[in-house]
């Protein structure tokens, strides 16, 4: 399965921080964004990975990640000259897919919680398409899930004014290879956009839509306002001081799924100068040996 993560966007709703940098490149705590949402593609064993911004943010992106083969991966990297929807990933993206299934995960989107990663490896290379819905107190900024009595999927509706649950769907997203023709097909919706929700309807009609519901224990974090980025931020510095395990770490994800091995980890932690993160790189290489 092949993975794509869209980073494009103009990020208007935390100007001027993202005037001149990409809101996917902002840190949360102690790396950038897009690591987060780029452990979760590795977490779930998707080796194969194109990142996906705006011709100015993409040369950013090609320095930080490079090629990917130190992480046993293999990254590229496309233009979306306008931010005009996520549908229009598999059409930008159509080479990369071939006949691939594909993996859609958004560079803003952080998930942390038990068994997540076990979770998403349930759903690799679907027949037809996987997506997730989880409880917000804030449903009308989303994709909505309504579900009739026996929790089957009536609809999914694109901020909704009236949400018909609290159940919004998540920045990550599973397909089979049909997704390149129907994301070709899509209309742009009222306010212009190729909506994923307008793909992920389009597999509910053919019956071929699942929805994954994230337990309580999993936590969707959101980036898109000041508040939200800061959040995400101590959510992300409270569980690393707490446990001394970091989120979001994709060599360490690269080690435990592994694609590299130990002396591939500790060339990475050279890169890290006097950070921090190389000395957590050479701490999860070494075995501790019970007393
Ligand atoms: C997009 C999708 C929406 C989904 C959300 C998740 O919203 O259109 O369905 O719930 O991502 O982050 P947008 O980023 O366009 O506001």
């Amino acid at each position: 399965m092949k993975g794509i993560i869209l980073a494009g966007g103009s990020g208007t709703r935390l100007h001027p921080i993202t005037l001149a940098m990409s809101k996917q490149l902002l840190p949360v705590y102690d790396k950038p964004m897009i690591y987060y949402p780029l452990s979760v593609l590795l977490l779930a064993d998707i080796r194969e990975v194109l990142i996906i911004s705006t011709p100015e943010d993409l040369p950013h992106f090609e320095k930080l990640l490079g090629d990917g083969k130190n992480l046993g991966c293999q990254f590229s990297y496309a233009e979306q000259a306008v931010p005009n929807g996520l549908a229009q990933a598999f059409v930008i993206g159509e080479q990369f897919i071939g006949d691939d299934s594909v993996a859609l995960i958004l560079g803003d989107n952080i998930f942390y919680g038990s068994g997540f990663g076990q979770l998403i490896r349930e759903h690799i290379d679907p027949d037809g398409a996987v997506v997730f819905a989880s409880q917000v107190h804030d449903p009308e900024r989303y994709g909505v899930v309504e579900f009739d009595a026996k929790r089957n999927v009536l609809s999914i509706e694109e901020k909704p004014v009236k949400p018909k649950s609290n159940f919004a769907v998540p920045g990550l997203y599973f397909y089979d290879n049909q997704v390149i023709q129907i994301a070709k097909e899509v209309e742009p919706s009222a306010r212009g956009e190729y909506e994923i929700t307008s793909v992920n309807n389009e597999y509910l009609k053919r019956k071929q839509l699942k929805v994954g519901l994230f337990n309580r224990g999993i936590a969707w974090l959101d980036t898109g306002t000041f508040a939200s980025l800061n959040e995400a931020s101590t959510f992300v510095r409270v569980i690393e001081e707490r446990q001394g395990t970091k989120i979001g770490c994709i060599e360490e994800v690269a080690y435990y799924r592994n694609f590299i091995e130990r002396d591939q980890v500790l060339a990475l932690a050279d890169r890290y100068g006097k950070s921090g993160y190389g000395d957590y790189l050479k701490k999860i290489v070494t075995p501790v040996i019970p007393a």
